[in-house]
């Protein structure tokens, strides 16, 4: 007898934003889902829309499956759309959807990352969502612009350093802000393949460098589909601080999670202390097991407070499919 199992189902809040014609690595989550790192399970991939699983065996075929990774080369404007990664063995199923937009070269800064750095000291740009990249050991040469101009490699205000994504700038000054573009490429089978990524630089004063500075949900929606079970992470910048002085708290409708979802549907999960690039961050996520729709009437917010000063980041939970806008 063959038993139908199943699969638990989570969204997850990772939408890739990404140039058409350009290489696209994407990677199957492995959030504190123990099962996701348990090897000995099957892992496939398919579009929302399909039913068809996307192989890894014909090395021609533009999209290809790899491991936890399902590889674009290149990305075209119809493969916008939901990805569903599968694990599964014979008495267990999960299964995981990630969000890809992929747009004209036209859109690449409304499609650029945030990421923030003190003014009077020195700061490090770093390349972002490369990692696909730098796992298949790919010789990774990037070149840098800001605003369009070359970053030219005898300039002493950068210092790069070799086989690593990042830029350092010796001294960060207000001016320094605007829009950084990092190139690379990457060859595979013979052929190469561009990969851009631009980075929108604020600049911030020195004096709120041990303020939390939230960095995630960076939209103020999240797209949601009743029935299904989600998870939003609030990711928080606490700069030179200690993890334990920043306290970082969800609300729903300005009370607290627990408080206000007495059935556990909605819950905050484990907070993550991380160290990224040599800098401080929290990760405290907001699971939705399963999305309702009073979840679209409701405001939730991303509290993040030290004794330095504190940020709020609200965000609305968003039917898909009516109104998506990319920007
Ligand atoms: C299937 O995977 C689950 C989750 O990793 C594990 O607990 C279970 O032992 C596995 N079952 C078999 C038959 O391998
Ligand atoms: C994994 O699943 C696919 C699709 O169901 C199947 O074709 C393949 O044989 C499975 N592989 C293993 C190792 O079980
Ligand atoms: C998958 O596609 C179907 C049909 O196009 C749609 O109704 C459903 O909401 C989609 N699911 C996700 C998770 O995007
Ligand atoms: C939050 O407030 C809105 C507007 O008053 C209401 O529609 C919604 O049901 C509330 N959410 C919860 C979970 O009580």
């Amino acid at each position: 007898v063959r038993h139908l199992l199943v699969c638990d189902h989570t969204v997850y809040f990772k939408h890739y934003f990404v140039l058409r014609g350009e290489a696209v690595i994407l990677k199957c989550p492995s959030f504190s889902h123990e099962a996701f790192s348990d090897l000995s399970l099957n892992l496939t991939w398919h579009k929302n829309d399909s039913k068809h699983v996307i192989s890894g065996e014909d090395k021609e075929q533009r999209i290809q499956a790899k491991g936890d990774t399902l590889w674009f080369l290149p990305a075209s404007l119809e493969d916008t759309g939901v990805y569903i990664c599968t694990q599964r063995n014979s008495s267990y199923c999960a299964k995981v959807s990630i969000r890809l937009t992929v747009v004209e070269k036209t859109a690449a800064h409304d499609i650029s990352y945030m990421q923030k750095l003190f003014t009077f000291t020195s700061g490090k740009l770093v390349c972002p969502d490369l990692g696909g990249f730098m796992d298949k050991k790919a010789d990774l040469e990037l070149k840098w612009y800001k605003d369009s101009v070359p970053l030219d490699e005898d300039n002493k205000k950068y210092i790069r350093l070799k086989e690593t994504t990042s830029l350092i700038i010796g001294s960060v000054l207000p001016e320094d802000s605007g829009y950084y573009t990092c190139k690379t490429s990457f060859t595979y089978e013979g052929t190469q393949y561009p990969v851009t990524r631009t980075i929108l630089l604020q600049t911030v004063e020195t004096e709120k460098r041990n303020t939390p500075v939230i960095v995630y949900p960076d939209q103020k929606t999240t797209l949601a589909v009743p029935g299904y079970k989600m998870i939003i992470p609030c990711k928080v910048f606490i700069g030179l601080s200690r993890h334990f002085y920043t306290i970082v708290v969800w609300l729903a409708n300005d009370t607290y999670i627990d408080m206000m979802y007495k059935d556990d549907r909605v819950t905050v999960g484990e907070r993550q202390e991380i160290v990224e690039n040599g800098e401080n961050f929290i990760e405290v996520p907001l699971i939705f097991d399963p999305v309702r729709e009073v979840d679209f009437y409701t405001d939730f917010k991303c509290l993040a407070q030290n004794s330095d000063g504190y940020q709020v980041l609200p965000t609305r939970v968003k039917e898909e499919g009516i109104d998506f806008d990319c920007t």
